[in-house]
């Protein structure tokens, strides 16, 4: 059976490790002038339901850097938009390329590409999951601050990308505050997967109090993608979980990205040396490089 990325709990925790030195290693040499092209001929088949900036431009040119090719299968390009059921694209899908990665709406739908391709499937973003945004977070906490011996602030939604980031930073040991409008907190069962990795994240509505000893404050948009109906009753929602400069103070700013200047983040914060989001953007392509090479040594 080949090894998937659905979650970033498919890894264990020394996995998870081994995955996050290899891209550093790979990024290292990549900046050295030594590209390391572990998947010649090769091909990613990147699925897309939702739009993209930058998963599509990082798995591809990573695809391109690791020697190989990726083909991007958008809504209105392949039978998935005309009622092919999930199981047989993945079944045709993986006749033809070396590994699948996919953004799709349902997790349900990636957990069903994964049964039936019988090669690795990544999870692009999922409604529940964003693993490869995790890595790249990691990637980059690491990178600034040495180690994961740091306290982290979520403050906003407790959506895709939070989720996997409160399964990521107990694996990796972070010390994390949850701070999110009544109704759109973590899950149950993910705070759940934490425990297992021992971690017991803080959770409140208070964002002043989750950032009290932080020294990264982390947020996303408040309105995710297919949540668009819900843009006005979520604006209310999140009334006072701005990160603006009083409340980020002199931590370190993260963003997945896209921001939405004047929503869940100022304009003043996105542009200060406080946001390290360009180097979380950039480290989407080294920690994709990294799984996609250990992917290939499984
Ligand atoms: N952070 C992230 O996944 O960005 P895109 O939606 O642009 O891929
Ligand atoms: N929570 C956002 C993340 C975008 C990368 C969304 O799902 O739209």
């Amino acid at each position: 059976m080949p090894r998937n990325f659905l979650d970033v709990d498919d890894l264990t925790p020394a996995e998870l490790i081994e995955v996050l030195d290899l891209a550093a290693d790979i990024k290292a040499g990549y900046q050295a002038g030594e590209a390391d092209r572990r998947y010649p001929n090769d091909t990613l088949a990147m699925v897309f339901e939702k739009p993209s900036t930058r998963t599509r431009v990082s798995f591809e040119t990573g695809m391109t850097q690791l020697g190989g090719h990726a083909i991007f299968l958008g809504p209105n390009d392949i039978q998935l938009s005309r009622g092919e059921p999930i199981k047989d694209t993945a079944r045709a899908i993986a006749r033809y390329a070396d590994v699948i990665m996919a953004r799709l709406f349902d997790h349900d739908d990636a957990e069903e590409m994964a049964e039936y391709a019988t090669v690795p499937v990544i999870n692009g973003l999922t409604d529940d999951a964003h693993p490869c945004q995790t890595l790249a977070d990691l990637l980059t906490i690491r990178e600034h601050f040495g180690g994961f011996d740091r306290s982290v602030a979520w403050v906003g939604d407790g959506n895709n990308v939070a989720q996997s980031f409160v399964v990521g930073a107990a694996m990796a040991g972070l010390d994390l505050t949850v701070a999110t409008p009544e109704g759109y907190g973590i899950d149950d069962d993910v705070l759940d997967r934490a425990r297992e990795f021992g971690g017991e994240p803080t959770v409140t509505n208070d964002p002043e109090e989750a950032v009290e000893d932080a020294r990264v404050v982390y947020t996303d948009v408040w309105v995710s993608m297919g949540e668009e109906d819900e843009r006005d009753q979520k604006l209310g929602a999140f009334d006072g979980f701005q990160v603006d400069a009083d409340l980020l103070g002199d931590r370190k700013f993260m963003h997945c990205l896209p921001a939405h200047r004047g929503d869940e983040v100022t304009d003043e914060v996105m542009e200060s040396d406080d946001a390290i989001v360009w180097d979380q953007a950039e480290n989407r392509l080294h920690a994709q490089k990294g799984l996609l090479a250990w992917l290939a040594e499984q």
